[in-house]
């Protein structure tokens, strides 16, 4: 496995995959990596001859106040990592390397930020959508992989690719989880033990949200305080957001229609660590007996 540090190297890199016929996969990552990582790159591997992963902890979509300067750099045991599941290369540049010079140009897709985490990290998804259109660019990937974890992200890149015309397939993987149900994140090595025990509330609690609505429940309200009060009854635990959202749209449901499906997602901080996860539910249709 090799390491492409520069924009020039990645670039005749990718000028002799295509040439000689073979399928590129992409897999973006900020490092860190944990076995949903490693899960990417199993589903990808199937579809694509050659497997770059990205590593590069994106500045532009940190918000002032957030964890750029604390987010885990760990190169080489993710090198080791991503050598043991087939990744063919790894491109790692330094920030001066990506935003060489007084970047002023942003990929800011319309709408679907304004909703969830977008509330909460403005600015955090035109940073998102600015990088991952140059890793497309610079990569020329035939197929990139997102998880599902970050739907709204997954949804709005999915989105900037259809509008853009850009020429790269994107897949999606359903959320990786531990044992006990929490989503495998990067974030997660920031918890505490006690937090740790507590996060797994998040899944639960999406859970017990799907299980109100199978069983009937149709108050948004009620749904929202029934998710509130299971995750925060007996811990600090502090909700940034909890939407049902529409599956396309992102906009908050006025009303949960038979049929039709809705997003939970939500995100919560447990000390300085902000968490998100999500599920989307099929809303049963019920037979009304007259
Ligand atoms: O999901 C992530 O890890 C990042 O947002 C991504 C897609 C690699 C862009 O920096």
């Amino acid at each position: 496995m090799e390491l492409i540090r520069t924009i020039a190297e990645a670039h005749d890199l990718v000028e002799k995959i295509r040439l000689s016929g073979r399928l590129i996969g992409l897999v973006p990552t900020m490092g860190a990596l944990h076995r949903g990582h490693l899960l990417l790159v199993d589903e990808i591997r199937d579809h694509v001859d050659v497997i770059i992963m990205s590593i590069f902890v994106n500045p532009l979509q940190f918000g002032p106040n957030e964890d750029f300067d604390r987010y885990p750099r760990t190169l080489d045991s993710d090198v080791e990592l991503a050598e043991t599941v087939g990744v063919d290369y790894i491109f790692c540049p330094d920030v001066s390397e990506m935003y060489a010079g007084n970047v002023k140009t942003r990929v800011v897709v319309a709408d679907l930020p304004n909703h969830l985490c977008g509330l909460s990290r403005p600015g955090h998804f035109d940073g998102v959508t600015t990088v991952v259109t140059k890793l497309i660019n610079i990569l020329k990937p035939h197929i990139a992989i997102f998880g599902q974890k970050d739907m709204q992200q997954a949804i709005i890149i999915q989105k900037m690719v259809k509008d853009l015309s850009l020429d790269v397939k994107i897949m999606t993987l359903p959320t990786v989880r531990e044992v006990d149900g929490l989503a495998m994140s990067s974030r997660n090595n920031f918890l505490s033990e006690a937090d740790r025990h507590e996060a797994v509330k998040l899944f639960q609690s999406l859970n017990f949200a799907k299980q109100m609505i199978v069983t009937g429940e149709r108050d948004l309200f009620l749904i929202v305080e029934g998710i509130k009060n299971f995750i925060t009854t007996g811990n600090s635990a502090e909700i940034d957001y909890i939407g049902l959202v529409d599956t396309e749209t992102l906009e908050d449901l006025t009303e949960l229609k038979d049929g039709s499906s809705v997003l939970i997602a939500l995100a919560v901080k447990f000390g300085k660590t902000r968490l998100i996860d999500n599920l989307t539910i099929k809303i049963p249709v019920f037979e009304h007996v007259v």
